[in-house]
């Protein structure tokens, strides 16, 4: 059974619902779920899962979030992650997913493994919710 965690940082909703669908799709695939926000989670969230799908919305000058998010994702500088696979996901007012190529890049850099990314524009609409859902499926594929 796969252990999947779910880590994201929400301030108006938008990316917590993305957040929520995506647990529920991994659940309904069996695997083992825990979904955290970001100012609840804990490394060993990120070393004892076999992937995490990480959350944010674009903040802070076409970045994601800088007082939770930023600083949680910067420990993994000096932590080895060897590969760990992830998935990434977040919502953007303006920049149109520059803050997600941004992102990809440093979790590279990092040593992830970047299995996808879903970025939408503001609140997710139905049938982004149900992406999202079929994104958590597909997380205990990899
Ligand atoms: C304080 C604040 C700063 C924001 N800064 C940016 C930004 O720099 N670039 C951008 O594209 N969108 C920006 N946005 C828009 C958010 O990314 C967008 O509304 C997103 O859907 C919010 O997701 P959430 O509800 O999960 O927090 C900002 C929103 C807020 C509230």
């Amino acid at each position: 059974m796969k252990n999947v965690s779910v880590i994201y940082y929400s301030s108006t909703g938008h990316v917590e619902a993305m957040a929520e669908k995506i647990a529920k799709g991994a659940e309904s695939h069996g695997a083992i779920v825990k979904i955290s926000r970001v100012q609840d989670a804990k490394v060993n969230d990120v070393l004892d899962a076999d992937i995490v799908a990480f959350g944010s919305p674009s903040m802070d000058g076409n970045t994601i979030e800088s007082n939770e998010m930023q600083p949680f994702i910067t420990e993994f500088k000096l932590i080895p992650v060897e590969k760990k696979k992830c998935f990434l996901f977040g919502s953007y007012g303006w920049d149109k997913g520059e803050f997600m190529d941004k992102w990809i890049k440093t979790m590279l850099d990092y040593d992830f493994d970047v299995v996808d990314k879903y970025v939408i524009q503001e609140a997710p609409a139905k049938q982004d919710l149900d992406k999202c859902f079929e994104f958590g499926k597909r997380l205990v594929t990899y």
